[in-house]
């Protein structure tokens, strides 16, 4: 149990990873006595789109996703769109290792999220959404039906929804187990029936041209949870929890070489020693800590000396690396990071969905580096071309940030453990 509790939104208690398939799920009824519902109330009945958005705008609230991008700022742009027909997909495709966040928020308060969901169609003017989930997570689909089912029987969805002239009908739509599948335009292409491959951006983003070429919001499944407790409690309340720049909270993936790993939900700001030391009990085995890497393998590590570091979108950013969907992975000094790095680097290998080649043949080009590397057979020149081929990378243009998150990783990887690498060439 971490001593930041006091401060949290959307779930009631700390989730180790070990429970997390005997999570039990909230009634509507359970749901209902704690303010479930009061929100959306609110929303269709006494506020106008621009209301919403408003109040979305000035909390602050930033895409969980990945991106961090203005919540307020995307849903004024789809409810600006004008069409005859807009569609909101709730992402809850979780295919990074290391991360179980939206997973959890679904199994144990599905409510919370329908709730946000219906909130920002009526805001953006859609009425159909889907919830885009992993096809394996049976459990989390199967108490999302029920939540579905209990909603629509209470009038919360469907026609009319509680007298007021909005209707909307919501979807479940199957994610394949493939990482690129929550790209939000593989998602667009998923949902229309074909292969899990993104589009290029610019020129079109789905919020002005995305499922069946209507504009489209995007949200993360954090993102939309967050929505029913800022209209309730209104912007100010929200934007007090958190960073000045990052407000509320985020669930932390908190998994590696850690004695409780598990899900924690702390205010955005808090620091990588904290999550380590108070809520994971710190690194296992009677290790020290070598590294995290808080945005799972897409982005740099913090190394030691940056321990301390603020967790939230800015402060990351300017410690050279990225807050991602907060899938912090540990690392102790005992492990290997060229076998950290190159798992890391396989994994984008193999999740690469081929279409773009710089992407196809590069992920595999640093993996074969790197496993060189590490089995030993490393000679002077492959750390060099490791870093040329990073280079060469980072510039060439590709259909989504697969790439870039494969490049950040290993090239600062190599920037903070050089010795590490070179100890292997040279044995
Ligand atoms: C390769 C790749 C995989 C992604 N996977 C997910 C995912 O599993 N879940 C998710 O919510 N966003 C994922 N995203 C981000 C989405 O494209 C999109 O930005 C996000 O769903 C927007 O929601 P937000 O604004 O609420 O963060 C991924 C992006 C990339 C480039």
């Amino acid at each position: 149990m971490n001593n930041l509790s006091e401060q949290r939104i959307l779930l009631p208690n700390d989730i180790y990873i070990k429970d997390i398939d005997s999570i039990e799920t909230i009634s509507i009824n359970n749901y209902l006595s704690s303010g479930g519902y009061k929100a959306l109330a609110k929303a269709v009945k006494e506020l106008k789109s621009q209301d919403i958005i408003e109040e979305v705008k000035k909390s602050g609230l930033r895409g969980r996703g990945g991106a961090g991008f203005s919540t307020g700022q995307k849903w004024e742009l789809a409810a600006g769109a004008e069409a005859d027909e807009k569609y909101l997909c709730c992402n809850a495709a979780e295919g990074e290792p290391g991360t179980y966040k939206d997973r959890c928020l679904i199994r144990m308060n599905p409510h919370q999220l329908i709730e946000g969901i219906i909130i920002a169609s009526y805001a953006i003017g859609a009425n159909k959404s889907y919830i885009y989930i992993n096809e394996d997570y049976a459990k989390e689909i199967a108490a999302l039906e029920k939540a579905l089912k209990e909603a629509k029987d209470k009038g919360y969805i469907g026609e009319k929804i509680l007298g007021s002239g909005f209707s909307l009908n919501i979807n479940i739509a199957k994610c394949p187990n493939k990482y690129v599948a929550g790209e939000e335009t593989a998602m667009i292409e998923v949902i229309e029936g074909r292969p899990a491959k993104p589009w290029q951006k610019p020129p079109f983003y789905p919020v002005a041209k995305g499922l069946y070429g209507k504009p489209t919001l995007v949200n993360n499944t954090e993102t939309l949870s967050n929505i029913p407790h800022i209209i309730l409690k209104g912007w100010e309340w929200f934007s007090k929890i958190g960073s000045h720049k990052s407000p509320g909270t985020m669930l932390f993936t908190l998994t590696g070489d850690i004695n409780k790993p598990g899900i924690y939900e702390l205010p955005l700001g808090t620091t990588m020693k904290t999550l380590i030391n108070n809520c994971g009990v710190g690194i296992k085995n009677g290790m020290r800590f070598k590294a995290a890497f808080p945005a799972g393998p897409s982005n740099a590590p913090i190394i030691g000396s940056q321990i301390d570091v603020s967790l939230d979108f800015d402060s990351l950013k300017e410690a050279g690396s990225g807050l991602g969907s907060a899938a912090v992975t540990v690392v102790g000094d005992a492990k290997c990071i060229v076998n950290t790095i190159a798992g890391f680097s396989k994994f984008f290998m193999e999740e690469s969905c081929g279409q773009c080649p710089p992407c196809q043949m590069g992920t595999v080009k640093m993996y074969r580096l790197l496993q060189k590397i590490e089995d030993g057979n490393g000679e002077v020149n492959d750390l060099a071309n490791l870093e040329n081929t990073c280079s060469l990378l980072e510039g060439e243009k590709v259909y989504c940030h697969l790439l870039k998150g494969a490049v950040l990783s290993v090239k600062n990887t190599i920037k903070h453990f050089r010795n590490e690498f070179e100890t292997h060439i040279n044995k």
